[in-house]
């Protein structure tokens, strides 16, 4: 068996598959919500992570009827972006600054000044500064945190901090290390010119390795902790769009994987690195070896229809009031949902942006409030379509669908109309765990590569073909107009 554990935002869930690629069994437990104690900030305490891994290991294990015993490797992946800060003794210095964190906004421009511009950072990287990134977050507790940076061993990503824990070893995957901005894309490692253009400190981070590289054992106090074996084997696995890519089997190019959890991703894969002009769309390595990625990235997609559910109807379930939308036309009667809840990441680079509805009119409902953030979120993902196109990707041959808009046949109908894409659903929901369980089994040799494992393990069970794309065309065009008219208003 193989067990892989994702540290997301909501849960640390774990994911138990066998070596014939059959999906075990699950467990999941809840984080603490991030914390905001700072304008733009977004926060999560690390403690909580540990907690939740031991949890969900003992509780899959404990449903399936797995013992640690059988378990032969472990893969890790985890929310992106995430700057963890140790001490030299490995201890946790302040909470972890997450993906969704916007503070760092001013330190994108320290960066690209530092490199020399917009043009070499994009060079090196392949990336612009994003202030969600691990880099300018970095810069900002060099600036406002002095005695915090001036302590600091050595910085993780959430999914490294658990390896930490569950094995004793610094060690961080490529494809997250893509995502902390301060790697070299073509060579894959860690960027000495960038290191140096910002004056930090090599050590700071630890070794690189791939997806399915072995990066060490559990430890005997894990195995304590978890229920695993002592010398078990954990691989690097991946940041989590790069494992769910994995999952939901777009190790390939001509497979992109569209994925609605609380953000909303747009995920392609090639043979060699591709950019986007100016460094706008994502590009890291993938979680499997000699692979790249391209990738558009909304903060708040799946947190649109949450924070909407939360504050205009608590209580009330996602298939109730998605129900009522059912009963609203396309273009939502010509209400319009901005989806900029956390500012915005891909296209607009905007920590100033807010999401809001517009074209109101009184009688108008809660059915078209809803409608207007389901197709909102849609509208946002087709913005993110066009990016991986301008970064030279190929037209998909197929798209998967993952994460919970999949579960709603309303939102699954509008994505297909809306980005004009057949969306093929794979049956094992969570797709990152399930990833990089896989690539725990391509690297402990249960299959000869990441193609062969999704072979055996990715099993398509809907498909929603578009049925009338054209009848949202003039609510996109009218979508694309919002963001422009009222830019600056917040800033
Ligand atoms: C990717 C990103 C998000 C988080 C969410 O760039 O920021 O998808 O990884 O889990």
């Amino acid at each position: 068996f193989f067990l892989g554990l994702d540290t997301s935002t909501t849960a640390t869930k774990a994911v138990l598959v066998d070596d014939a690629g059959r999906f075990v069994g699950e467990a999941a437990t809840a984080h603490a919500a991030p914390a905001s104690p700072v304008p733009f900030g977004s926060e999560q305490d690390p403690a909580d992570w540990w907690r939740a891994t031991r949890a969900s290991i003992r509780d899959v294990l404990d449903e399936t009827g797995v013992t640690g015993d059988d378990v032969a490797g472990v893969g890790l992946t985890g929310q992106m972006h995430g700057l963890v800060m140790l001490d030299e003794a490995g201890h946790v210095l302040r909470p972890a600054l997450l993906w969704n964190d916007g503070r760092a906004y001013a330190e994108c421009d320290t960066i690209r000044e530092a490199v020399g511009g917009l043009d070499r950072l994009v060079e090196l990287t392949g990336n612009d500064a994003f202030a969600g990134f691990t880099a300018p977050k970095l810069l900002w507790v060099r600036a406002h945190e002095p005695e915090t940076f001036g302590k600091t061993a050595r910085i993780l990503l959430p999914k490294d901090y658990v390896r930490l824990c569950l094995t004793g070893e610094y060690a961080m995957d490529r494809a997250g290390g893509g995502g902390t901005l301060l790697l070299d894309l073509e060579s894959r490692d860690w960027s000495g010119a960038l290191l140096d253009a910002l004056d930090l400190d090599p050590s700071l981070l630890p070794p690189t390795f791939e997806g399915t590289a072995v990066t060490g054992q559990v430890s005997a106090e894990a195995a304590e902790a978890t229920g695993l074996k002592a010398g078990t084997p954990v691989v690097g696995g991946g940041g989590d769009q790069a494992a769910q890519g994995v999952g939901v089997g777009a190790v390939e190019p001509g497979t992109w994987a569209v994925t609605v959890g609380t953000s909303g991703v747009v995920f392609a894969s090639s043979a060699e690195p591709r950019v986007a002009p100016g460094g706008k769309a994502h590009a890291f390595p993938h979680a499997v070896p000699g692979l790249w990625h391209v990738m558009g990235v909304m903060l708040a997609a799946g947190d649109s229809l949450a924070w909407h559910r939360d504050t205009v109807a608590p209580g009330v379930s996602f298939d109730d009031l998605t129900a009522e939308a059912a009963d609203v036309p396309p273009g939502a009667d010509g209400v319009a949902f901005l989806p900029y809840l956390s500012g915005e990441r891909t296209p607009h680079a905007d920590v100033h942006a807010r999401g809001g509805f517009l074209g109101l009119r009184r009688p108008h409902g809660r059915g078209h409030l809803t409608r207007a953030v389901l197709e909102g979120v849609a509208f946002g993902l087709k913005d993110n379509f066009g990016l991986l196109v301008e970064a030279g990707v190929p037209a998909p041959e197929r798209v998967r669908l993952s994460g919970g808009a999949a579960k709603s046949p309303l939102w699954s109908q509008i994505l297909a109309d809306v980005l004009d894409a057949s969306l093929e659903v794979p049956a094992v929901g969570e797709a990152a765990a399930l990833g990089a369980a896989l690539l725990a089994g391509v690297g402990t040799g249960a299959w000869a590569s990441a193609e062969a494992a999704t072979s055996a393990a990715v099993r398509i069970t809907k498909t929603t073909e578009p049925r009338d794309a054209a009848a949202y065309d003039e609510a996109y065009a009218r979508f694309r107009r919002l963001y422009p008219a009222l830019q600056g208003l917040w800033d």
